[in-house]
Parts: C-alpha cells; sequence; structure tokens
C-alpha cells in the first residue's frame, strides 16, 4: 500500500488557504470553558483555564494558537481531544458534538484526531524499537495485516525524511528531531482528519525546530491536512498556519488570517507578541510595544480586560468593564476597547519607521 494512498486526506490548495472564513468548517469550538476547582483555605478557589473560547477550522485549513505559557493553550488540546471534559460550551468534529460520542465512533473519533505533543522521548515506550511503536496504533485499530503495516511504517518512514533503518532503533538511539519526525509518522499513520501539535518544536534546538516545521509544512502542502498548531512563540506559526488566533488568560483577543494579523494587528497584546519575537531575531524593538511583567494568575484574573495591567494604551474604561469580541473586518475579530485608535501601521514588519527610531544599536 503507497502512503499517498494512504494519507489521502482532502486536498486542499494551500495557497487559497489564507481566506480567513473557515471552508466547510471541520472543527467547531463554541463558547467552550475549563473551569478547575481548587481546595483553598476555607473556600474553593476557580481557575478559568479556558473562559469561553470560540473558534473554527475549515477542512484543509491550519490555525495558529498563540500565548504565553499557562494561558489555555493546552487545555483548549486536551478539550479537543475529550482528555478532559468542558465546564460549558461544546466540540463539534466532522459534524458530531464528540461530548455525545461512544463506542466504535469513540473509537473512530480517537483515530481520527490525533495530537503530537512536545516531548517525543516521552511519546515513545524506550523499551520499544521504533518500527514497532508506529505499528501499535495501526494493529489497535485493526488496519491491515502485520506485513502490510510493516509496509505501511517503512513508506512513512520514508514520507517523514528517515530511512527505513530507524524501524530497528530505539528512541535512546535517535536524535529528539528523528524522534519527533517518529511520532508525527506515528500519527500520520491513521490518516487523521485533524492533526493538533501542542508545542511541537519546543523541546527541539533552533536547526531541529526549522527541520520539524518545513516537515510539517510540507505535509500540510502536499495533503492538506486539518491542524491546530500551538505554540508558545509567534515564529513558529507563521509559515505554516492560514490563520492565528491569539490567547491571553483563558480567552482568544484576537484572530485573522496570518498576514493580517502580522500586517495590521489590532490587539497591544498581539502587537508585543509581534515585537518580542522579532526583538530575538533582529535586534530592533519598540519599547512601547514591550511586554512588561509575568502573566498574572488566572486564580485571580484582573477585572475589565484581562490584559489591562501589562497594557501600554490602557485607559480608566480598561479596568472597569470587560471588552467585546468585535469584528475589525470580515476576517478578523479583536478583544479591545481601543483597537479602532491603534493603528495597524505601528507595530510594523521589518524595518518600519517605528523599529528603525528604536534601533538598538
Ligand atoms: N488539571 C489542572 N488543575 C488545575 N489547574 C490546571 C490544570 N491544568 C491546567 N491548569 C491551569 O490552567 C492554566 C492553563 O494551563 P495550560 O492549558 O497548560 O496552559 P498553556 O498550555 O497555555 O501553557 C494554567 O494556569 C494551569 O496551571
Ligand atoms: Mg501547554
Amino acid at each position: 500500500m503507497n502512503t499517498h494512498t494512504l494519507l489521502s486526506v482532502v486536498a486542499a490548495d494551500s495557497r487559497a488557504a489564507a481566506s480567513p472564513a473557515p471552508r466547510p468548517p471541520l472543527v467547531n469550538v463554541d463558547g467552550i470553558a475549563k473551569h478547575y476547582l481548587l481546595p483553598g483555605l476555607g473556600r474553593s478557589f476557580s481557575v478559568k483555564s479556558v473562559d469561553g473560547v470560540s473558534f473554527a477550522i475549515g477542512q484543509g485549513e491550519v490555525l495558529g494558537l498563540v500565548g504565553e505559557s499557562g494561558c489555555g493553550k493546552s487545555t483548549i488540546a486536551r478539550l479537543l481531544t475529550r482528555q478532559t471534559t468542558p465546564t460549558s460550551g461544546r466540540v463539534t468534529i466532522a459534524d458530531q458534538e464528540i461530548a455525545n460520542v461512544k463506542g466504535e465512533e469513540l473509537k473512530r473519533l480517537h483515530r481520527t484526531v490525533q495530537l503530537v505533543f512536545q516531548d517525543p522521548f516521552g511519546a515513545l515506550d524506550p523499551r520499544m524499537q521504533v518500527g514497532t511503536s508506529m505499528e501499535a496504533p495501526l494493529a489497535q485499530h485493526g488496519i491491515g495485516t502485520r506485513h502490510e503495516r510493516r509496509q505501511m511504517v517503512m513508506h512513512m518512514l520514508e514520507e517523514v525524511g528517515l530511512d527505513e533503518s530507524f524501524s530497528e532503533r530505539y528512541p535512546r538511539q535517535c536524535s529528539g528531531g528523528q524522534l519527533q519526525r517518529v511520532v508525527i509518522g506515528r500519527a500520520l499513520l491513521l490518516q487523521p482528519s485533524f492533526l493538533i501539535c501542542d508545542e511541537p518544536t519546543s523541546a527541539l534546538d533552533a536547526s531541529m525546530r526549522t527541520q520539524i516545521l518545513n516537515l510539517l509544512t510540507d505535509l500540510k502542502r502536499r495533503h492538506g491536512l486539518t491542524m491546530l498548531m500551538i505554540s508558545h512563540d509567534l515564529r513558529v506559526v507563521r509559515h505554516i498556519c492560514d490563520r492565528i488566533a491569539v490567547m491571553y488568560l483563558g480567552r482568544i483577543v484576537e484572530i485573522a488570517d496570518r498576514d493580517t494579523l502580522f500586517e495590521a494587528p489590532r490587539h497591544p497584546y498581539t502587537r508585543a507578541l509581534i515585537a518580542a519575537s522579532m526583538l530575538d531575531q533582529t535586534g530592533l524593538y519598540a519599547p512601547e510595544i514591550q511586554l512588561h511583567g509575568e502573566l498574572p494568575s488566572p486564580l485571580n484574573p484582573p477585572l475589565g480586560c484581562h490584559f489591562h495591567t501589562r497594557c501600554a494604551h490602557a485607559q480608566a474604561k480598561c479596568s472597569q468593564a470587560e471588552p467585546e469580541f468585535e469584528a475589525a473586518s470580515d476576517t478578523h475579530q479583536v478583544r479591545c476597547h481601543f483597537w479602532r485608535e491603534l493603528q495597524p501601521e505601528e507595530p510594523a514588519e521589518n524595518g518600519s519607521a517605528q523599529n528603525r527610531r528604536n534601533r538598538v544599536n
């Protein structure tokens, strides 16, 4: 069996993918929340890890989800894979509300939604050869004969840029980048209709990171994969994603197609994240939009706009009233009282006037 047939996931034109109105949505997340109750002295505390998040992902689309550590990204991944149940809201994948799925349908859901984590060493059994680890889920789902499964594994190793000899290696005989290729290949063998990558490159060094991102971009182009790409780093989502959602303390604060998000961001938090990622790359920065201080505790988020305690543009209203999620255009939504007053050109791409003024010598 050929891996290309194996991976005959909906073919999509990746050039057209920047369109933010998702093609027929495969994934619909509607007002989802996850609040954890923690026992405290005298009373319980509620951690609002995810607090009313909605988005859709079209067939063949890659949505990026970015935000600082602790803002609720992995909780969303767990909600989408039914590893945890929502406090409220619902998730629909391929027209099925996942909370209602049982029996054989649940088994199919576990096959069609695959998750790749940050740590490939933790994802593989150290006592098993890589080929055996890749084959195991195929056997669990009753796919192919033993011989066919071995063939599929060999094709997949090639597909993810490794040679067949890797099937006999143990995880300790591979680098982190090689193992992440194995983990991605193992997920793809099940022909998922939806792939979630949660910080897939965070445990890797810079050159491995680029290689894995190139691999994922290539797989997206070849197979039209529908993906949710989670990262704390905007640079990771920049090249692969069609649209990007920015999260802050359990909520989405801005969502737009990739080019709009980078060229005309409207939320001060998005602008700060862009400035921070450019600072690393170019040594250019705009101090008034840098991010200061720690993320506030989700146990006690600031009143009004959650971001106001770190926002250079905050005014009295920001600490008093929660901003609505407003449409800046048909394809762009933002949760900020003053988004109209923030000029899109200000945060800037490389070499903007703003950045040139603030060049670090
Ligand atoms: N099982 C849990 N019990 C209590 N709090 C949790 C649990 N899981 C996550 N949290 C809290 O929810 C918030 C979001 O966590 P997480 O989704 O892992 O964020 P991210 O992936 O963006 O770093 C954090 O404050 C975290 O401490
Ligand atoms: Mg996480």
